[in-house]
């Protein structure tokens, strides 16, 4: 009889894993994001309240201009000369077999430190999880840059939302009732991804 009871439990424990986010094993996670102006930080964070693991801040050994207007050039020259901006970052990638990795939208590109990042290291084997803010043009050609990046990464569909817009003067809008909003969207997501 007890031993009926446990089979009963260990079976229903498993189901519910399988339909929640329990199943993610958050010391393999890393979440690595970039962000100027917040907003894919803040995403990078709900994901990090849902599913655990090691969070990381892209930095650069020299960061970019404050200066909006300067900073979209030397994106754009970045962007088309395939400058690879050197970052301040070192990782154990052997801890970890799946990688989040949020990037605001530069150019309709996949901004260079994102491209650094890939190109630094060796993300076969590995599952790749790409989040994204933009202003609004949506998320160009990441998703492309990335799958060409990670050639052997299982790469899973992208959470992908509208989030400041420097040249206008809106800088973080995922703050308040939007963020909660945005928490709803991307618990949902994770379920999504996960099943
Ligand atoms: C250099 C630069 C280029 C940008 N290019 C685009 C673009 O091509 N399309 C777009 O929708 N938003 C563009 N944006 C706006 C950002 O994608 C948007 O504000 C994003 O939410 C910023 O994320 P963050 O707050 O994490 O930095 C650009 C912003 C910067 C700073």
């Amino acid at each position: 009889m007890k031993l009926r009871i446990l089979i009963t439990l260990l079976i229903t424990t498993f189901c519910f894993a399988q339909g929640s986010t329990t199943v993610w094993n958050s010391n393999r996670i890393l979440i690595v994001y970039l962000s100027r102006t917040n907003n894919t930080k803040v995403l990078a964070e709900l994901i990090h309240d849902q599913v655990g693991g090691t969070i990381v801040a892209l930095e650069l050994e020299k960061p970019y201009p404050k200066d909006y207007r300067s900073i979209v050039s030397q994106v754009a020259k970045e962007n088309e000369t395939g400058y690879l901006p050197p970052l301040k970052i070192a990782i154990d990638m052997n801890r970890y077999d799946t990688v989040f990795v949020g990037f605001p939208t530069w150019g309709m590109q996949l901004p260079p430190p994102m491209k650094s990042f890939l190109n630094k290291y060796d993300l076969s084997g590995k599952t790749v999880i790409p989040f994204n803010t933009n202003g609004g043009y949506g998320i160009g050609s990441c998703i492309r840059t990335i799958n060409e990046l990670c050639p052997n990464s299982v790469i899973l569909d992208a959470f992908t939302i509208k989030g400041g817009s420097e040249r206008d003067g809106i800088f973080l809008t995922i703050i308040g009732t939007r963020e909660l909003e945005v928490k709803k969207q991307v618990q949902q997501w994770i379920i999504n991804i996960n099943t």
